[in-house]
């Protein structure tokens, strides 16, 4: 199956038209979600909103992979990135090895790594074995109990340079995008401005070369918080709950199931 986007079409698109990302975490939604995406990215972010855990750290290899599986074959077309999960990527070697157990198990396109410069050594070693790495700068989940909370950055001068000189390192690295989530605006566009590599935003302003957004935020099925950042296209929270509350209601009644949906 052709996939219809590749590195090369991904980079091009810089300054030239937006990229749309979305997470996904399973075959169907995945399906439902690929005709409009250009990339679909199997997030860390499954362990809080699909597997209901308070933050991304216990997220593991073998979820991470059952997962990006069950996205490459509901959208066979569509270009997938494997978050790599806390914890595996700790040494060069450690992070390779994982790496390629993605490559081998799933159909992925690329991997994502969290962090900045103290990631540049890694990501040279997994690209220099035809490894596809997407960076993540700026506000890193996966350091959320180092850094004390989810901390936007970009609001003091010592961040700002922090996350640009983070971006420029991803780059030089040999990413072929980057992730910036929680930044000023300010600071997004100076990175999509610095980097010549698309550089996609979460709650990062509309300077940046395209989006991404958690599919359950996006379509309203996350109710625990509702970040500054998320738009909701869909009250799907709301919308299931009516749904199910109609079906009991007609079983506890006796309306379902009615003729039409009864065999003959
Ligand atoms: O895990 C995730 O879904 C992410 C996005 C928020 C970019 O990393």
């Amino acid at each position: 199956m052709t996939k219809k986007e590749t590195i090369t079409s991904i980079q091009a698109a810089k300054g030239k038209r937006k990229l749309v990302m979305i997470t996904a975490y399973d075959a169907l939604f995945a399906s439902l979600l690929s005709p409009d995406a250009d990339m679909i990215l199997v997030g860390d972010s499954l362990n809080m909103s699909f597997l209901g855990e308070p933050d991304t750290l216990s997220a593991t290899m073998e979820q991470m992979i059952y997962h990006t599986r069950a996205v490459c074959a509901g959208a066979p077309e569509s270009f997938v990135i494997c978050d790599m999960p806390f914890g595996s990527i700790n040494t060069p070697h450690e992070a390779l090895a994982n790496c390629v157990k993605v490559f081998q198990q799933t159909r992925a396109d690329a991997v994502k790594i969290e962090g900045g410069k103290e990631r540049a050594e890694l990501i040279t070693h997994l690209t220099a074995n035809a490894i596809p790495v997407m960076g993540h700068v700026g506000l890193k989940p996966q350091s959320v109990r180092s850094e004390g909370g989810y901390k936007v950055q970009g609001r003091d001068t010592k961040s700002f340079e922090r996350v640009l000189e983070d971006a420029a390192a991803v780059e030089r690295a040999g990413a072929f995008a980057l992730v910036i989530e929680g930044v000023t605006p300010e600071l997004a566009s100076a990175v999509t401005r610095e980097c010549d590599i698309p550089v996609i935003g979460i709650g990062a302003g509309a300077a940046t070369d395209g989006q991404v957004l958690v599919w359950s935020d996006m379509l309203g099925f996350f109710e625990a918080f509702k970040p500054k950042f998320v738009k909701r296209y869909l009250e799907g929270a709301k919308l299931v709950k009516e749904a199910m509350a109609q079906y009991a209601k007609e079983v506890r009644e006796g309306a379902f199931p009615d003729e039409e949906h009864c065999y003959r």
